[in-house]
């Protein structure tokens, strides 16, 4: 497909939005949850990641996080594809950013409008009264093998993050729906499309009349539906069109 098509369509576009997910951190070095180097080949999803195993036993995501979640997002950085949506937003082309990820590198970029459908695992909280903690402070107990880590009311903490088994945040799926409603071109970058209700956005978008484009290194679903398919890297692609 061509980057000059793409290029065209972003002329062309009054409300441009981007549909992220784990395909565009990887290149930050945080492992995607599906494809090649998915990190469910390695880790458990149905313990780590589902509300009901948390809540019989948090001392299984604790650990995961020791281990895996917090040496990883302490060294990742936006990359490429994060700064030039960002960088597309300041200039006024792209309106926001919708985001199954949770490892807040929009934000770090620069993104302001950031709609996260799956919450944000830098915020931790006690499921008891609500207080919040940094990572760092949530490490610090950790370190000290307080696991599960506990809040100063005794209350557990969690990751404010949606869990398999929970709704998704209503007030951000429904702004997610307005935005997706409002685009006049749709851009998904880095999502294999098939978790939902996340990934019934960009039909809901094509199906109101905007354009759809989808960046991602494997195949997805919603291809056939799309106006432009890449599968390459979301860096790749987007460093092409820094310049429209
Ligand atoms: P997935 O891991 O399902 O898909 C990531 C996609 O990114 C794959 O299809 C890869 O081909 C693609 N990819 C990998 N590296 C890439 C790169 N450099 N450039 C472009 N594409 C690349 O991730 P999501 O679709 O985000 O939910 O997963 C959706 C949800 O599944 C997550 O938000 C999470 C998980 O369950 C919850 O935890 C609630």
């Amino acid at each position: 497909m061509s980057v000059n098509e793409l290029k065209k369509l972003i002329k062309a576009s009054n409300y441009m939005v981007a549909f992220t997910g784990a395909g565009i951190s990887a290149e930050s070095g945080i492992p995607t949850y599906r494809g090649d180097d998915g990190v469910w080949h390695k880790y458990d999803p149905e313990k780590y990641a589902n509300i009901s195993y948390f809540l019989r036993d948090p001392s299984y995501y604790w650990n995961f996080f020791k281990d895996v979640r917090y040496p990883v997002l302490k060294k990742a950085k936006p990359n490429k594809a994060h700064i030039i949506l960002a960088e597309l937003e300041k200039k006024g082309i792209l309106k926001c950013v919708i985001t199954q990820n949770i490892d807040g590198l929009h934000q770090l970029a620069g993104s302001k409008r950031v709609f996260e459908l799956h919450g944000n695992t830098r915020t931790i909280y006690c499921m008891n009264c609500q207080k919040k903690y940094s990572l760092d402070e949530v490490y610090e107990k950790i370190a000290k093998n307080e696991i599960p880590p506990k809040c100063t009311c005794g209350g557990v903490l969690r990751p404010d993050v949606v869990f398999f088994g929970e709704q998704l945040p209503v007030d951000v799926l429904e702004q997610a729906r307005e935005e997706s409603l409002k685009a006049d071109l749709f851009v998904v970058i880095g999502s294999s499309l098939v978790v939902q209700p996340a990934a019934s956005l960009p039909l809901i978008a094509k199906q109101n009349g905007a354009k759809l484009v989808i960046i991602n290194k494997d195949p997805t679903p919603l291809d056939s539906r799309a106006d432009l398919v890449f599968h390459e890297k979301a860096s790749k692609v987007l460093s092409e069109v820094e310049s429209v």
